[in-house]
């Protein structure tokens, strides 16, 4: 596969491994460009890039900041202070204010599930989630799996382990489409109350206790316990489950020698992670970081044929 045959980025749910494949190929040739004292490149000069996040954002809006700046395309955009989501604008209308504006691609993050794909619908431009509610955050998704293939070579037959608040979690649901159709075997562990129900639907095996999920694992993603999505308590205390749920030095040890730890970010250091092993030897989280800006180049450059 050489051409990335869709309009729109909207999850890893409907990608196939081909896909992903060519993203991934196409992101490590984009790790390159960033290595580089000069990281410019001419590619994508002409294009508009409109960016809208309606959600708190600091690596995903910056990074696809920077995959613009770097392939030369003119970005704009606001964030979810300063538009006119604060003043009730419809979503509706949103939309067609874009189209009339005509950029040739969008980026957005939303507090509801769907709505990016309800955006890809209604105009030409081409549309990348940004994260989308509980639903997808594909960019994450894949950046996660290139930061792991980085270092393993392949995917296929890995034990990944995603611990932590799954039913808040974008990342986890995008991590289980990618890293499963990839060939790795996608392990969940959480409090009942922070599992959505039928999640083994998505292909992944649920462990209740969080050391038979860490057991072998070549994998480790710990995800942040997303405090301000919970209008409810879903567990006792921080305290409580950090002792029962929070990786640390010790949890981590049942994983594989050497095993690779991630983490999307923010991070809760002491809640979810010690900071004794996110800043020691088998983390990659700040690895994750760049690879966000080369895969969103990639994606970039494959939707606005940056080859012509
Ligand atoms: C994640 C998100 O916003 O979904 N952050 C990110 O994009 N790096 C994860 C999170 O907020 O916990």
């Amino acid at each position: 596969m050489s051409e990335l045959k869709r309009k729109d980025i909207l999850g890893l749910e409907e990608m196939s491994a081909d896909e992903m494949e060519l993203i991934l190929d196409t992101a490590q040739s984009m790790r390159e460009i960033i290595d580089r004292p000069i990281k410019q490149v001419p590619t994508l000069r002409g294009k508009g890039i409109l960016s809208l996040f309606y959600e708190s954002s600091t690596r995903t809006k910056i990074s696809f900041d920077l995959a613009a700046r770097y392939l030369s395309a003119g970005s704009v955009g606001v964030a979810k202070a300063g538009s006119s989501l604060d003043k009730g604008e419809s979503l509706r209308d949103t939309v067609r204010n874009v189209e009339v504006m005509g950029p040739e691609l969008v980026v957005m993050r939303h507090p509801s599930g769907g709505a990016p794909h309800y955006l890809a619908k209604n105009v030409d431009s081409s549309v990348i989630n940004a994260g989308d509610g509980y639903h997808e955050h594909p960019t994450q998704g894949l950046l996660d799996m290139l930061s792991v293939r980085q270092k393993t070579g392949t995917l296929e037959g890995l034990k990944v382990a995603i611990i932590g608040d799954i039913f808040h979690s974008r990342v986890a649901r995008s991590d289980i489409w990618g890293f499963g159709r990839m060939g790795s075997e996608v392990v969940v562990s959480a409090p009942t109350t922070l599992l959505p129900p039928n999640i083994e639907e998505t292909g992944c095996r649920v462990e209740p206790r969080v050391e038979d999920a860490l057991k072998d694992a070549d994998v480790v993603c710990v995800l942040r316990l997303q405090l301000e999505r919970q209008k409810q308590s879903f567990f006792p205390s921080v305290r409580e489950y950090h002792a029962l749920y929070g990786i640390d030095a010790r949890r981590l040890a049942l994983a594989k020698p050497g095993a690779i730890l991630m983490h999307p970010g923010p991070m809760n250091r002491g809640v979810e992670i010690t900071s004794d092993i996110a800043d020691g030897p088998q983390s990659i989280i700040l690895e994750q970081v760049p690879n966000g800006v080369a895969v969103r180049m990639a994606l970039l450059y494959l939707l606005l044929g940056g080859g012509e």
